[in-house]
């Protein structure tokens, strides 16, 4: 299986360098493709770098790791998404990061569905800060990582990535539960940035 990360950014980077290193493939795609070729040679373990259609033509599962104002552009220049699984990592924020744009009657995830109807869209790590993708910086504790989607088989081959990861999957039902997992985003993003915790704070769920 091979894993198409759209975008060079934290996320993107992050994520890229964490699954290679647990021995997935992956394909990086960028506006650049000299950018994602050379993060992919930075990365090594049979990383590719390209453009973003090429990264994803390459791929069963593409994660889509662009900031929510640019996915429309983005799933456009991929291309041929269907039958694929889309990771939505976004969280979709206002300028200032203090508040969320989309939310309520829809979310991030839905609209990205709309916008890939024949993709299999899965909600994940909206709620992970990129400094928290470094296996080191989790120092063997389980971080949760919620994952929504409407084909269960879809939610299975990311939970394994997840679980890959090191991270603890979370399965967080239907994709229209994405309107309230990108709320826990928000709101982790205040207690990372505004509230004094720092971009290791993650969000647990406990069954006491
Ligand atoms: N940062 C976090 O801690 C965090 C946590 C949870 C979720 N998220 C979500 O993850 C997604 C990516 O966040 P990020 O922090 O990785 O953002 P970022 O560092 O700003 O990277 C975003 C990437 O998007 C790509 N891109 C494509 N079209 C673009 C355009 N027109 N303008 C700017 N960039 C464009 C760029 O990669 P190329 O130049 O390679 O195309 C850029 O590096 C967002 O949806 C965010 O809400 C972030």
């Amino acid at each position: 299986m091979t894993v198409a990360i759209l975008g060079t950014g934290n996320m993107g980077a992050g994520i890229a360098r964490l699954l290679a290193s647990k021995g997935i493939k992956v394909a990086i795609g960028s506006r650049d493709p000299a950018k994602a070729a050379k993060l992919a040679e930075e990365i090594g373990a049979g990383a590719q770098g390209g453009g973003v259609a090429a990264a994803a033509k390459l791929a069963d599962v593409v994660i889509l790791a662009v900031n929510y104002p640019v996915v429309a552009e983005t799933i456009r220049e991929a291309g041929g998404l269907s039958g694929k699984v889309l990771v939505d990592i976004s969280n979709p924020i206002t300028p200032d990061y203090k508040a969320l744009t989309v939310g309520h009657t829809t979310s991030a995830a839905e609209e990205i569905q709309k916008l890939a109807p024949e993709a299999k869209v899965v909600k994940a790590f909206n709620t992970i800060f990129a400094q928290l993708l470094p296996a080191e910086a989790r120092e063997g504790r389980a971080v949760q990582v919620f994952v929504a989607g409407d084909d269960e088989a879809a939610k299975k081959v990311v939970s394994d990535i997840v679980a890959k990861g090191g991270f603890e999957p979370v399965e967080s039902g239907p994709l229209s539960n994405a309107r309230y997992l990108e709320p826990v985003g928000e709101i982790n993003i205040h207690f990372g940035f505004f509230l004094g915790w720092g971009t290791s704070a993650a969000p647990a769920w406990i069954k006491a």
